[in-house]
């Protein structure tokens, strides 16, 4: 199945200018802190969380609109982090510097644990009826194409490569990891500010969603360093990898967060214009929050470790790795 529109022809133009638009936006943004500009210790921590048949269908706030966006989110991580790891490995024998190893290896160690918790509440959603790994196997054949380069045989690698050509598909390709790094990094710190957003999850969701995105902090930099330091990515293509990372994170959370609607049969479907209107105000907090943390993203000179929300990760594992310990024991 194909979603994708054939409108490659002038698509470096449009890209051009959603980035000028972008830019507008983020130079009056004041998200960056370069006063502080310091690389957080990555930690690996192999957790475990527990949480088969412990609560309800609809666990967030008993909101299906909340809950399948949530599902979709769950849904898109694995496949996705498999592709980050590949795409910084397609440079790891170029790199150097013996302390940014140490992070790609520490890097890949935390991406691993995330897909692993992620993959097993899929299982928690096929068992409710809702095809949680059909479709994470759908999604990952459909974006990456399961394979170990960038391939013409994925919907959108297809489409990277007809705008940026065969030769450039690698580098571009980790352009793309290093821009949904950051979006990654930025929901993390929207999260971890204001609690708020996730309240009325089950304990176990919202320590495992919090841990994942303190996590996402303490490594925000190593793709975007690997991208910039190792492959000598431009400028212009770290613009590309962000309009098209943008597109496709939106294109797929989409299509999962309508395939669990859909698929949830036991759904009042009467009662759904209600839940949307009750999941308004977290959303627009979301959403706003998150964008102040995504714009200076365009900023030429933007380096992930400039954005002042490395504190966040430290008090929640402060607080909370006692909790997360004893589940894994
Ligand atoms: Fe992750
Ligand atoms: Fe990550």
């Amino acid at each position: 199945m194909s979603y994708v529109p054939d409108c490659t022809k002038g698509a470096l133009g449009y890209v051009g200018i959603f980035v000028d638009v972008l830019f507008i936006f983020a130079s009056n943004s004041v998200m960056v802190n370069t006063s502080s500009s310091t690389t957080q210790k990555i930690t690996v921590r192999r957790i475990q969380f527990g949480h088969e048949n412990t609560f309800e269908r609809h666990w967030f706030r008993g909101n299906p609109f909340m809950t399948h966006f949530m599902n979709s989110l769950h849904s898109v991580f694995p496949a996705g982090e498999r592709y980050f790891i590949r795409s910084v490995k397609w440079f790891d024998k170029q790199i150097q510097d013996p302390e940014l190893k140490e992070r790609v290896k520490a890097f890949i160690g935390q991406e691993v644990q995330h897909g692993m918790q992620h993959e097993k509440f899929l299982k928690t959603l096929d068992e409710m009826g809702l095809d949680g790994t059909g479709f994470e196997d759908w999604y990952a054949k459909n974006a990456y194409a399961n394979d170990e380069t960038p391939s013409h045989e994925s919907v959108w690698f297809g489409l990277l490569e007809k705008v940026v050509g065969k030769e450039k598909q690698q580098r571009i390709g980790l352009a793309i990891t290093a821009a949904l790094e950051h979006y990654t990094a930025s929901i993390a710190e929207t999260v971890l500010k204001h609690r708020d957003i996730s309240a009325g999850m089950p304990q176990d969701m919202q320590q495992m969603f919090l841990w994942h995105a303190a996590e996402e902090i303490e490594h925000k930099s190593v793709a975007f360093d690997v991208f910039k330091d190792v492959a000598g990515g431009a400028y212009h293509e770290r613009m590309i990898g962000f309009v098209f990372g943008s597109a496709y994170l939106l294109y797929y959370i989409g299509l999962g967060w309508g395939h669990y609607l859909l698929a949830d049969k036991e759904m009042n479907k009467v009662s759904l214009p209600q839940a949307i209107g009750e999941s308004i105000p977290t959303y627009f907090k979301l959403v706003a929050e998150t964008a102040k943390s995504v714009l200076p993203y365009v900023l030429p000179d933007f380096h992930p470790d400039d954005s002042d929300n490395d504190q966040l990760a430290k008090e929640f594992f402060a607080e909370s790795m006692p909790y997360i310990e004893a589940k894994s024991a």
